[in-house]
């Protein structure tokens, strides 16, 4: 675990990883990459909680840090620097702040 986190780190170059290439991406493909790589634990409206995910129906985290969790990972949930671009990170930020229930 330590190893990892640590792999986690070393990530800074990550704007020349290959696609889907988040600019690109619509509503639709980023709806359905949010399914993809996030739903089998948050779950389509966020609040699953699989494996301990938090309930993003029930988050106030700030969009900056929603960012840099879902590029950096925290706990078992995992990086995403390594399989996106920023952009589209960018995208799945903002599209699991619509699923907030809550406002902060
Ligand atoms: C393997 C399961 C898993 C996957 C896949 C996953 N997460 Fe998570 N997520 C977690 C866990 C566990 C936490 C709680 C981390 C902690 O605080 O220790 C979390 C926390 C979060 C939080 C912080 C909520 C808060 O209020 O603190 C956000 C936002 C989030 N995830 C978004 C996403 C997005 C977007 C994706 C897809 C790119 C994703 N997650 C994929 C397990 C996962």
């Amino acid at each position: 675990m330590a190893l990892l986190a640590g792999m986690l780190y070393v990530g800074c170059g990550a704007d020349k990883v290959a696609p889907p290439v988040g600019a690109a991406m619509n509503e639709e493909e980023v709806k359905n990459l949010y399914s993809v790589k996030c739903g089998i634990c948050h779950g389509a409206d966020g609040a699953l909680q699989y494996a301990g995910a938090k309930d993003l129906s029930m988050s106030t985290l700030p969009l900056e840090e929603v960012h840099n969790q879902i590029k950096y990972g925290k706990g078992t949930m995992p990086p995403m620097n390594k399989v996106l671009d920023d952009a589209a990170i960018a995208k799945l930020a903002a599209y699991s702040m619509t699923l907030r229930k809550v406002k902060p």
